[in-house]
């Protein structure tokens, strides 16, 4: 795993590079996309790039982590209205190359098609996650399977917890989301997360110094061969 540790507005910007290398070399990349507050930085400075003429996202295509169960498109917390108003309407991406997992998939054979649909496009070429306070990437909890699939996960309370602030109360927070797998995010070609704050400090220290384990998803990523971390100095800041 390569750590930068950088102010957010420069870790944004490195990361945002990794994307004009992508974008200018293989126009029609396929890109791995995650929600949260984390990456609207990033996407800020995508849109930017974009409107600039820097980068073109007419030929790629893009699937997303995860989505909630029992949310459409046009829910406001949906993470396809999310996609929809922090990055795609912004910039010259074509829509129906835009994948989210689906929030009305009844089982996991059904959220295994999303693989396929991965595979048939030639595979994730850069994946960006996020991270949950109990290192959850996508929506895989801990002790999610290794060789996961796209699948259907139930939430943790305390992911339902930290999510709540975005809904009216912790009742309308959903029990349920679809979300790539383990197994999924580790075929991706380039993975890059991305943490900030103090709050994700602990959580970065067991990804990036623990022992590789499925109690801690994100530790896992340790074991591919392509991860560029970027962290301010306040999510490094327990990192010997
Ligand atoms: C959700 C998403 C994750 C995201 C995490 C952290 O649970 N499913 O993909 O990484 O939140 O969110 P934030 O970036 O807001 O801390």
């Amino acid at each position: 795993m390569k750590v930068i540790i950088e102010s957010k507005e420069k870790a944004n910007k490195l990361a945002a590079e990794q994307y004009v290398k992508l974008l200018n070399s293989k126009p029609d990349c396929v890109l791995g996309l995650a929600t949260g507050s984390t990456p609207l930085g990033l996407y800020a400075e995508l849109i930017r790039l974009n409107k600039e003429g820097i980068i073109s996202f007419s030929k790629c295509s893009s699937f997303n982590l995860d989505e909630y169960i029992g949310l459409d498109g046009t829910h406001d917390q949906s993470y396809r209205y999310f996609m929809n108003t922090n990055l795609f309407d912004h910039v010259d991406i074509r829509k129906d190359h835009t994948f989210v997992p689906s929030g009305s998939c009844k089982s996991d054979e059904e959220a295994a098609l999303y693989d396929e649909a991965i595979e048939k496009a030639g595979g994730v070429d850069l994946q960006l996650l996020g991270i949950g306070h109990n290192g959850h990437i996508g929506f895989n909890e801990p002790l999610t399977p290794f060789e996961s699939k796209t699948h259907i996960e139930k939430l943790t309370d305390s992911t339902r917890e930290a999510n709540k602030r975005f809904f009216a109360s912790i009742d309308e927070v959903p029990t349920h989301a679809i979300t790539m797998g383990i197994g999924t995010i580790m075929k991706s070609k380039i993975i890059i997360l991305v943490a900030f704050g103090e709050d994700k400090a602990e959580i970065m220290k067991k990804t990036i110094e623990g022992k590789p384990t499925i109690s801690v998803p994100a530790s896992l990523l340790q074991l591919h061969t392509d991860v560029t971390v970027y962290l301010d100095p306040e999510a490094a800041s327990l990192l010997s």
